[in-house]
């Protein structure tokens, strides 16, 4: 099994998955059901999460096709670049609005935990991004149908006339980023700050479970989760930069691969915190029951080996 079969296994997971969540956003609406909008929110939350590994892979996959050719046919003939590139590029924009629709939906369910209801700013802007999401989620999956069958294509020729001289999205990014000398300075400063915000808030949250600073109550300290995922989200942004202007140093590093499996354990951890009762029920002076200890403990892993995959990026692996 290679990275390309992992593309074609999950390559259909941010498509079914957003309109899984669409349906069960709408039921909950109609039927005024919180546990069904929850339900929906999770799973926009998950597909967020599916839609990392799924756009990575189909740069892995586009390696293996056209081996590092730049232009013209790939490797595999009756496979087009340029039509590869145009998939990455749709990718790449439906990917933008899938996190986005992911970061609303956790802070309806961060919402809803404090304060038992949902704003309906926030599931206005949920039911807005999801719906643009599917639409160009659709429309990327369509594209990266067309690479391998030709069955729903044009011919190539036609395509590619029509391509050419177009810079799909995901070239033009990579094009600024590499082009800009102060660009990727600024993405490595702001990753930092990132870490920083998540790793600092993240410690206080795990620490507190664990027996340390145990006069806080845990209401407290949710009350600064969504630092943490602000710094999330500067990481995701500026990592995807870097990520999109030289996808074929991370794609086959071992250790770029551990990394995106950490982070996504870590997804899992950070949902806990978010919606569960468990932790939530921990007032000032309480022990945290052992789940809530279990999963601060495994945050502190993962987050850590987080850090150390990033760094090590340079060192181990498929060093660059
Ligand atoms: C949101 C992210 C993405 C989604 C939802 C997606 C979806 C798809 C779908 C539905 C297919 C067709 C599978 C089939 O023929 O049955 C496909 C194929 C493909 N995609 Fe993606 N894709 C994504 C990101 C990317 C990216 C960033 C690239 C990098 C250029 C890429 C490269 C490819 C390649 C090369 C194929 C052909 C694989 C093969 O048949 O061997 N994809 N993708």
């Amino acid at each position: 099994m290679n990275l390309a079969h992992i593309h074609l296994l999950l390559n259909h997971f941010p498509t079914i998955g957003t309109i899984i969540g669409i349906g069960l956003f709408l039921v909950g609406l109609a039927a005024k059901s919180d546990e069904l909008k929850r339900a929906s929110l999770v799973v926009f939350l998950g597909i967020a999460l599916i839609t990392l590994p799924t756009y990575m892979s189909g740069n892995a996959a586009q390696e293996m096709i056209c081996k590092g050719q730049t232009k013209g046919p790939c490797t595999d003939p009756g496979v087009s670049k340029a039509l590869i590139e145009k998939h990455e590029g749709a990718a790449l924009l439906a990917f933008l609005f899938m996190e986005f629709t992911g970061a609303f939906a956790w802070l309806g369910l961060w919402k809803f935990r404090r304060a038992a209801r949902f704003p309906g700013a926030v599931l206005a802007a949920v039911a807005l991004l999801s719906m643009v999401t599917f639409g160009l989620m659709a429309q990327a999956a369509n594209i990266g149908g067309e690479i391998r069958h030709p069955e729903i294509r044009e011919a190539l020729q036609a395509q590619a006339a029509q391509i050419e001289g177009q810079q799909p999205l995901g070239r033009a990014v990579a094009s600024f980023v590499i082009g800009k000398t102060w660009m990727w300075a600024t993405c490595e400063t702001l990753h930092f700050v990132g870490l920083c915000l998540l790793f600092g808030i993240a410690s206080f949250v795990d620490l507190r479970m664990l027996g340390v600073i145990k006069g806080i109550s845990f209401k407290a300290l949710h009350r600064m989760l969504p630092w943490a995922v602000l710094g999330f989200g500067i990481n995701l942004i500026t990592g995807m930069f870097f990520f999109v202007a030289a996808y074929d140093q991370y794609t086959t590093n071992t250790v770029y691969q551990w990394k995106l499996v950490l982070i996504m354990l870590a997804g899992l951890n950070v949902l806990y915190f978010t919606i569960f009762d468990e932790p939530w029920e921990v007032g000032a002076d309480d022990n945290a029951p052992p789940l809530a200890k279990f999963v601060a403990a495994s945050a502190f892993v993962l987050v850590i080996g987080v850090i150390f995959c990033g760094r090590m990026l340079p060192f181990l692996g498929k060093a660059f």
